[in-house]
């Protein structure tokens, strides 16, 4: 295995609208480390979740290259995107995304599904995870049962119940208040600490950034400046 999870080359994104198109991101080279903890951060409009989204595999690029655990996304069919978001990357998004009728632990143990992990592994994993975040007497609670935080780590059990190499996380703590992002973030660092898990997180908040290991800044679809 490489040490190197992510790389992209002279990313671009642009989006076509009508006769108008939008060039959300400029030759974007980003390079994330096995085990690093990089922020994401820049103003409104700068291009963060269209990076988040190409690395994930949910969008792809108009021009570049990106890489993962050393294989060429850019490169990939539809099939193997899909495989790649199943099996090599967890998403946490600012608004949860949970299924309002599953339970805590049938929502994190949902991706285990499209795997063919039997019932009885699937509910054992799933309580793993919910226990790992502190969830443990949450099973049975559905989301419009929890609290933001709560509902957010459920999300976070659920990003991780396939053991991704790596985790991206939009703006995780943006329908939170100030506390409980924090909580959120302690999270975050602490599965980094004790797990190796990297981790992209998308923020446009400095305290949030202030967890990462590395901080990289995007302007109007370019990365101008390294620091951390
Ligand atoms: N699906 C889309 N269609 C057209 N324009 C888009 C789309 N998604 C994002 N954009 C535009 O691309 C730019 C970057 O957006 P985005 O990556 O969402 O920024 P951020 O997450 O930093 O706020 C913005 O100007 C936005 O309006
Ligand atoms: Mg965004």
């Amino acid at each position: 295995m490489s040490d190197v999870v992510v790389r992209t080359v002279g990313l671009a994104r642009r989006y076509k609208m009508g006769d108008t198109s939008v060039d959300a991101l400029q030759g974007v080279d980003l390079e994330i480390g096995r085990g690093e903890f990089v922020a994401l951060v820049g103003p409104s409009g700068s291009g963060k979740s269209t990076v988040l989204n190409l690395v994930g595999g949910l969008d792809r690029p108009t021009a570049g290259e990106i890489w993962i655990d050393g294989k060429e996304l850019s490169a990939s069919d539809e099939k193997a995107l899909t495989r790649h978001r199943r099996q090599h990357v967890g998403f946490v998004f600012q608004s949860f995304n949970l299924l309002p009728r599953l339970t805590a632990e049938e929502n994190v143990a949902l991706p285990l599904m499209f795997g063919g992990v039997p019932e009885k592994e699937r509910r054992a994993r799933a309580r793993e995870l919910l226990e790992r975040v502190g969830l443990a007497e949450r099973l049975t609670h559905r989301p419009t049962q929890l609290s933001g935080g709560e509902q957010q780590r459920v999300a976070i059990a659920r990003a991780l119940v396939g053991h991704p190499a790596l985790l991206l996380a939009d703006e995780p703590t943006g329908n939170l208040d100030t506390t409980t992002g924090v909580e959120i973030m302690r999270l975050l660092k602490e599965l980094n600490q004790e797990h190796g898990l990297t981790l992209l997180v998308v923020t446009h908040d400095p305290e949030v950034a202030a967890f990462a290991d590395r901080v990289v800044r995007l302007r109007d679809g370019q990365v101008n400046g390294l620091n951390g």
